[in-house]
């Protein structure tokens, strides 16, 4: 289990403990009060300013320099402007400290954070206040999702981002990949009501992602291959696309995922496994204590997902996935059932198991569970192993016991959009009925 004595900051047991799909520990190696005593580079003192007019891009790459082998970085409270992007990339044990706000004026693409090749690193706020304003609704309402993704981080080994905001990327809002032994915790992402602003994307190993919420209408913490060992946990899609497994292509490389408290409220899917075509596998996964409402699709495996092109390759190989204790209804249950499991003809699905499922529809009486080339227990499955199978769908007109589930009070009411500011929120207390969060929320 983790250390509580986290929660004592510079008293803190590092790097944190964990158990479940974890490989081992997560976290940096130092805690942020040692680095800090070590070197301190304050923006400020590198010729940032907090009139939201100059650019923080310069100083921070600066401040960067002079601290990336051991210190911390400080954005201090105020209000920032960003008109050229910063790449962090190389040195270790250090910590970028971002108490301040930070707004994109800046036009490129690519990253507006970049940090890379580094370990022993942590992003975090003292306050729970620092947060990117990515003001991306200034080129969506014309009608562009080219611009920059707002964080990513790549080849980075024993870290953490916590406590910090992200609202309204142009494109992603945050990407991980090729990362190592990471924890991300305690945020909160807000982007417009549009596909293509992805809240996490990870593809990674050995990551703990927990007390997280997203507002969007594409991913919510979505993984992709190559990864291993992810746990993803106590996560509030608050209004979002949901969470997914994919896009999947060749040589597709998936292992040892567990999602677990995952709240969907008004999303596209409560999880989705997406590909078309592609090879590889996905294997030995779960997916348990799912809550769903209001969203178009619940459990929704599409191996010809049509949004995609096809790839090369007979089909991604799903083996061994668990599916158990999900609750909750879904908007529509006669036009998208609860269960739509689209194996590919050319690579079956076996060990499948779907157990403590109960969900039904809001509308309407009726819904249906679908399978094809599914092999496995539960509902439309078929036992055992074989051969591929053309889709079966069973329609049920009345509601199965125990579907209704806990809900989330305060579920976003009316989307964002993509045409006006969106505000920055504060970081919430809660992401799951009933289950509190790891650490304390920093500045409550
Ligand atoms: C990451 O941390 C582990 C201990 O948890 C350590 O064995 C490993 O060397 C570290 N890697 C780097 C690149 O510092
Ligand atoms: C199925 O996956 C679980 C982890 O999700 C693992 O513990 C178990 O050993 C796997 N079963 C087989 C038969 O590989
Ligand atoms: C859901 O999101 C909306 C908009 O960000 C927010 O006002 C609301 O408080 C969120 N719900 C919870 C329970 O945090």
């Amino acid at each position: 289990m983790r250390f509580s004595q986290f929660l004592l900051g510079a008293a803190a047991v590092l790097p944190t403990l964990v158990v479940g799909q974890l490989s081992g520990k997560v976290g940096p190696l130092t805690s942020h009060a040692t680095k800090t005593s070590k070197k301190t580079c304050n923006v400020l003192d590198y010729g940032a300013k907090a009139d939201k007019t100059t650019d923080v891009g310069p100083p921070l790459a600066s401040a960067h320099a002079a601290c990336k082998s051991g210190g911390t970085v400080v954005i201090p409270s105020g209000e920032y402007a960003m008109n050229t992007w910063v790449s962090l990339t190389g040195g270790s044990a250090w910590a970028l400290q971002l108490d301040g706000v930070i707004y994109r004026t800046g036009t490129a693409g690519g990253n507006m954070i970049f940090v890379g090749s580094t370990s022993d690193f942590e992003l975090f706020s003292s306050t729970g206040k620092g947060a990117v304003q990515g003001n991306g609704y200034v080129l969506h309402a014309q009608g562009s999702r080219t611009g920059a993704r707002i964080l990513r981080l790549n080849k980075v080994t024993n870290f953490s981002v916590h406590d910090v905001v992200l609202v309204d990327a142009p494109a992603f809002h945050f990407s991980m990949d090729t990362c190592t032994n990471g924890e991300v915790y305690n945020m909160a992402i807000r982007g417009g009501d549009w596909g293509g602003l992805d809240g996490i994307d990870v593809w990674s190993n050995n990551i703990w992602i927990h007390d997280v919420m997203v507002t969007n209408k594409d991913e919510c913490v979505t993984v992709k291959s190559p990864s291993k060992n992810i746990l993803i946990e106590n996560i509030y899609c608050n209004w979002s696309g949901g969470c997914a497994l994919g896009s999947l292509g060749a040589n597709t490389a998936i292992s040892l995922v567990h999602y677990k408290n995952i709240y969907t409220w008004s999303s596209n899917q409560m999880m989705m496994i997406k590909s078309n075509g592609g090879s590889g596998y996905v294997e030995d996964t779960v997916f348990e204590n799912f809550i769903g409402r209001g969203n178009a699709y619940s459990l929704d495996i599409d191996q010809y997902w049509s949004s995609m092109s096809a790839v090369d390759g007979s089909g991604v190989k799903l083996t061994n996935l668990t599916f158990k204790n999900w609750k909750g209804t879904e908007a529509n249950g006669a036009s998208r059932g609860p269960i739509k499991v689209m194996c590919a003809d050319g690579a079956p699905c076996t060990d499948i198991t779907i157990t403590d499922f109960s969900m039904w529809t809001e509308s309407g009486s009726k819904q249906w569970y679908s399978c094809r080339s599914a092999y496995g227990s539960g509902f439309c499955l078929k036992s055992g192993s074989g051969a591929s199978y053309a889709a079966t769908t069973s329609t049920v007109s009345a509601a199965p016991a125990g579907y209704t589930a806990a809900t989330m009070k305060d579920d976003l009411k009316t989307a964002f959009g993509t045409t006006l500011s969106i505000p920055i929120p504060t970081i919430p207390t809660t992401y799951y009925p009933g289950a509190t969060p790891y650490s304390k929320i920093a500045g409550t």
